[in-house]
């Protein structure tokens, strides 16, 4: 049987770390679904159209991670993931990793609201943007990209509103989501927390 755990959250408040944590916890497979709206994006900064670049994405993208991970391509991901054309063609490789045996994390903005509502587990993962927008900055700084703090969280904020306001499958936490907010929680702690929710529905 398949059992999915829905992690939900805006930019850099530790969905990543914690979907890999619980991932690697109870056996699940884990697909960060935010890459996949990079990786079009990539495609769309190198002068392709987002809608066919979607529906033509192939695993091959995904592999370079670090070319996925720039501020560019982020910036750009939040633009290219509001066309209801691209969320689209994106959906049925999702469900399809959501619905593997042995169970899967998958991690993004409308997981619980859209892609599975029916979700096992469901976490809204959030933290001030100021919180995040350190994280980032100290991310980019460690993968060798400088930028200034106040630019990381204009970023931040940004690409929040984008995802936020948008029309189709905006940022939002489903009813049945159990929050974390992780300002002030260390790793394990927030790990932890996320832990236990999943085992409180296993
Ligand atoms: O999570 P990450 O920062 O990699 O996501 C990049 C962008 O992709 C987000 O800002 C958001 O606009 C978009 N995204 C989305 N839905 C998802 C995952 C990511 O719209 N499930």
């Amino acid at each position: 049987m398949s059992f999915t755990v829905a992690i939900d959250g805006p930019a850099a408040a530790g969905k990543g770390t914690i979907s890999r944590a619980v991932a690697a916890e109870f056996g699940f497979a884990h697909l960060d679904t935010g890459l996949l709206y990079r990786a079009v994006a990539r495609r769309s900064l190198a002068g392709e159209d987002p809608v066919a670049a979607a529906q033509a994405l192939t695993a091959e993208d995904l592999a370079d991670e670090a070319a996925l991970r720039t501020r560019a391509v982020a910036s750009e991901a939040s633009k290219v993931a509001v066309l209801p054309e691209v969320r689209q063609a994106l959906v049925d490789f999702q469900r399809a990793f959501a619905a593997r045996a042995g169970g899967a994390v998958l991690d993004g903005r409308d997981i619980g609201t859209v892609i599975c509502p029916e979700a096992a587990v469901k976490l809204f993962v959030t933290a001030s943007a100021e919180v995040r927008a350190r994280r980032r900055w100290k991310e980019l700084a460690e993968a060798g990209e400088e930028a200034e703090f106040e630019a990381i969280l204009a970023d931040v904020k940004a690409r929040d509103e984008r995802d936020r306001s948008r029309a189709t499958a905006p940022l939002l936490a489903a009813a049945d989501a159990v929050e974390i907010d992780t300002s002030d929680l260390s790793i394990d702690e927030a790990v932890a927390a996320a832990i236990l929710a999943v085992t409180r529905k296993r």
